[in-house]
């Protein structure tokens, strides 16, 4: 029988195992153990930063960013409407306005010269989110944010180890967040970090998720928090998986080019860019975009894919099209081509760091029969 191919499998065959047997063996479990402050020292010294704020989602760590930062009702925030919902929903529920932008063709990333057109007296920060394995150009971005007096905050949920011009995702933001979803390039279950160089902002990072106890006087609170706090459990298996980063990068790298190998020639499909001027994919997905000529959109090919017992998922729904916030009144009349083509179009295939090669051929054997019938 036909083993079914998962759409993500972490590994987990390093230390994983030693450290979690260290927190049983020693009794720390929550999130006074010693492995949160490693966790915390070591990724934000992987990252180039000076602080990390360990949560337990990367969803709820954009939550903590934002009203960080002082972000609220008044505000406006600019990111691109290609996104997971948690960015958009961040900067909703601190009562402050998104305001979105397309994207990329090519990168699928925010499209950098929008957002200046998107700036008001309301703006207040630009959040930028690296989406699948290439990063934002960062350059322009970095460049308004210093004229207009914004914040930057760095979504870089899916770019652990990449880089914009050499220097480390992660280190651009005034916070900049991560994801440790089994789906990442290295993983704590669930989890997330936030990552800074501002000691207050820190501060204040690690205020909101301890629900804002305070120092002197514990249980009376000036301000609401959150119990985001990440578990030892969960940093052990993260100081474990930040050991291999780099293989994971490496090997993640290899699959990339492998995909594109057997998939160049395959009608009707669109693939990843591998390489910007300034930085070369990480693949954190691979992504497909089913041509316009090709006369059904993804789902019908994922279906097709999933009766071959290949896992598959969508491309994200862009912001602006979320019914959530359509209910709310918001972006109503916008649209955005870019987004709203390959939200239809776009869709990924197995791309877990445990996939064999054996699997990516198997995939991409699949993918191929699958479109020679379609086009
Ligand atoms: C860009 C981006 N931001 C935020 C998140 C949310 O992370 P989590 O699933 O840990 O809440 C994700 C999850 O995939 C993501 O891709």
């Amino acid at each position: 029988m036909t083993e079914p191919i998962l759409v993500n499998e972490p590994l987990l065959n390093g230390k994983e195992k030693q450290y979690l047997n260290e927190c049983i063996d020693d009794g720390w479990i929550s999130s006074e153990g010693p492995f949160v402050k490693r966790f915390e020292e070591e990724f934000a010294t992987r990252m180039g930063r000076k602080y990390g704020i360990a949560v337990s989602n990367g969803s709820v760590a954009l939550d903590a960013a934002v009203v960080a930062l002082k972000i609220g009702p008044g505000d406006e925030v600019i990111l691109p409407t290609f996104t997971i919902i948690s960015c958009a929903a961040a900067i909703v529920r601190a009562g402050a306005k998104p305001v979105v932008v397309d994207c990329d063709r090519q990168t699928w990333n925010m499209d950098v010269s929008q957002i200046e057109a998107k700036i008001t007296p309301k703006t207040k920060a630009i959040m930028v989110v690296h989406i699948y394995g290439l990063p934002v150009n960062m350059e322009p971005v970095l460049k308004l944010a210093d004229k207009y007096g914004l914040h930057v905050i760095e979504d870089a949920a899916q770019m652990h180890g990449q880089t914009f011009q050499g220097r480390p995702c992660g280190s651009f933001g005034d916070i900049s967040t991560f994801s440790f979803y089994p789906n990442k390039h290295i993983t704590t279950g669930e989890g997330g970090m936030l990552l800074t160089d501002d000691e207050y902002l820190a501060q204040r990072c690690r205020s909101l998720r301890n629900l804002c106890f305070q120092p002197s006087r514990r249980f009376v609170h000036e301000e609401l928090g959150w119990n985001l706090r990440m578990s030892n459990i969960q940093a052990a298996l993260g100081v474990a998986q930040l050991e291999r980063l780099d293989e994971f990068i490496a090997r993640k790298r290899r699959m990339g080019k492998l995909y594109t190998e057997l998939l160049k020639d395959v009608p009707g499909l669109e693939l990843p860019v591998p390489y910007t001027d300034y930085a070369e994919n990480i693949y954190w997905v691979y992504g497909l975009v089913v041509k316009d000529e090709v006369p059904c959109d993804a789902d019908e090919i994922m279906h097709r894919l999933s009766l071959k017992k290949i896992g598959t998922r969508p491309f994200f729904w862009p912001v602006h099209q979320q019914p959530v916030f359509q209910k709310m009144g918001l972006f109503e009349g916008e649209n955005y081509p870019v987004s709203e083509r390959i939200a239809k179009r776009g869709f990924y295939i197995p791309s877990g760091i445990a996939l064999t090669d054996e699997q990516i051929e198997r995939v991409a054997q699949e993918v191929t029969a699958v479109m020679q019938s379609l086009t």
